[in-house]
């Protein structure tokens, strides 16, 4: 028998984690985002909310977004028409739809990814699912680990709740479980809809119009593995550091509370002077450490950035 460090040794990856296959997947129903005003204000009974659909318009426009894609179709919105209501009791149909459909989500991207990386589905032996809706028990990652039927003995992690930052979350500890468990392949799925989010205007509520704006519907899923098998897998991108911070004086910007209505997003004004304000000390905090100091290098370093960037970004 060796000894402990021995042992330590051997459980350890040799090299450091690396993303092996990426998929991704939406909805069929996809709506532009330049008819989306006139689609929402309609949709929810708000069209005499003029000064509010123009505001609506200008935030549409400026957000830079193109197409969005609804699982809420126009036929199951009429179907639920309380979901149309800015705060109607609407949770248990919320969560029906989502329960069911986030991890449908999740699997159509998991099948591409499976699909780019060439690997019997068995070699998984890690699985983090990541979403915003339909907190339940058993979790999506146990019924996604179902429909895909992955080992009994896959190790399963559920985050819930971690709003936009989720996906950077969901890497790092990839990146910690790679790492740590030599031979494991960590199949890392987002999955969102906006069955508990969706809900109509209203003018007491601005900040809370800015998340009907910008979140969609979609799911991505990555392998994530050390020590990639030479000649039958091909890494993608090599994580090499991981970081988190959070803002001191940033609780208030971004709220999601789960009440009788589903999800009430409240984003604030202050959001984007918090980004601005903290970008550079947190990519400092990741690069000076591995001697990089301009991260607008040439592009050899660009993919590599681009994951180091991705890891930081989060509030
Ligand atoms: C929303 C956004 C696209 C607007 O672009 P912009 O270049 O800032 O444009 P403006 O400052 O002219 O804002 C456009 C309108 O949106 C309003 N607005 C901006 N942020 C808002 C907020 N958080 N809540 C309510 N209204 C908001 C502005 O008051 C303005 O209204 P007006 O035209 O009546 O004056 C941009 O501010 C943005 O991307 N914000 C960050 C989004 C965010 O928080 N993302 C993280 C989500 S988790």
């Amino acid at each position: 028998m060796g000894t402990v460090e021995e042992i330590r040794r051997a459980q350890r990856a040799e090299g450091p984690a690396t993303i092996l296959a990426i998929g991704t997947a939406n909805p069929l129903n996809c709506v532009h985002q330049t008819t989306y005003p006139d689609y929402y204000f309609r949709i929810t009974n708000s069209e005499h909310m003029i000064q509010l659909k123009q505001k609506f318009k200008r935030i549409c426009e400026k957000s830079m977004i193109n197409k969005r894609y609804m699982h809420l179709t126009e036929d199951l919105l009429k179907q639920n028409p309380n979901m149309c209501a800015h705060a109607a009791p609407t949770l248990d149909a919320r969560q029906e739809i989502a329960v069911a459909e986030v991890p449908k989500l999740g699997k159509s991207a998991i099948e591409k990814a499976i699909e780019e990386w060439g690997q019997p589905r068995a070699k998984i032996t890690h699985l983090i699912f990541c979403t915003n809706n339909g907190i339940d028990m058993p979790g999506a990652d146990f019924h996604l680990a179902n429909l895909l039927g992955l080992q009994s003995t896959v190790n399963r992690y559920m985050m819930y709740q971690q709003g936009c930052y989720g996906g950077a979350g969901a890497l790092r500890l990839a990146k910690d479980l790679a790492e740590n468990n030599s031979g494991a392949r960590v199949l890392v799925v987002c999955s969102e809809i906006m069955a508990m989010t969706f809900r109509g205007p209203s003018e007491a509520h601005l900040d809370h119009l800015m998340g009907q704006a910008l979140v969609g519907d979609g799911a991505v899923a990555v392998i994530v593995g050390s020590d990639p098998v030479v000649g039958v897998e091909r890494p993608l991108f090599k994580l090499i550091a991981a970081a988190q911070s959070f803002l001191l004086g940033s609780e208030d910007a971004i709220n999601g509370q789960l009440r009788e209505v589903g999800v009430i997003y409240d984003i604030k004004k202050t959001v984007p002077g918090f980004i601005s304000e903290n970008i550079e000390k947190c990519l400092e905090r990741v690069f000076t450490p591995l001697g990089i100091s301009d991260w607008n290098l040439n592009k050899v370093y660009m993919q590599q950035l681009w994951i180091h960037k991705y890891l930081t970004t989060t509030a």
